[in-house]
């Protein structure tokens, strides 16, 4: 396993739209066994292979408290969506150290449709926590970030915040 370098915002390699999965592999096992090591390492509650620079429909998440209940998620699709929740954002891949977050508007429920490891087809019924981080992920694989849905003047606040600490590096 290795941990793997997490792009930053704002790196264009971000805006990269993923593609599907046509096939479970060695590669593709070695890749999510990656992702759940960087994922861990950094303390994130799910990391899109987006944010690693593979640009696959994958994505990985553990919202469990005791932090070993690793889940992936291979071509996901949220199928349903329904109510609103409003909680805290943040984002490995956005300003990372800095402690950034932001209030933003989700979906309460949702359900998704995806593959596991084994190749095998599923559907969960999701929400809280959950349902919060496979939309924020789902994003990730279209090349959008938690900031894209921000209005302008919260995005400007938070773009001199990471300039300042670029400048300091
Ligand atoms: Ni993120």
């Amino acid at each position: 396993m290795a941990v793997l370098e997490i792009l930053q915002y704002p790196d264009p390699r971000l805006r990269i739209k993923a593609e599907s999965v046509t096939q479970i592999d060695d590669d593709i096992r070695k890749k999510v066994e990656d992702m759940y090591e960087t994922m861990y390492v950094n303390q994130g509650v799910g990391l899109a292979a987006t944010q690693v620079n593979i640009h696959l429909q994958i994505f990985t998440m553990d919202i469990s408290d005791t932090r070993d209940k690793p889940l992936c998620v291979i071509n996901p699709e949220i199928l349903t969506k329904s109510g609103m929740q409003y909680d805290y954002h943040g984002c490995l891949s956005v300003g990372a150290g800095l402690g950034i977050s932001d209030k933003l508007e989700r979906a309460a429920k949702l359900r998704l449709r995806g593959m596991d490891l084994d190749g095998k087809i599923f559907e969960w019924d999701l929400d809280e926590l959950a349902a919060i981080c496979v939309q924020h992920e789902v994003d990730h694989l279209n090349g959008i970030l938690f900031i894209d849905h921000l209005s302008r003047l919260k995005l400007d606040r938070i773009r001199k915040k990471i300039d300042k600490a670029q400048r300091r590096v």
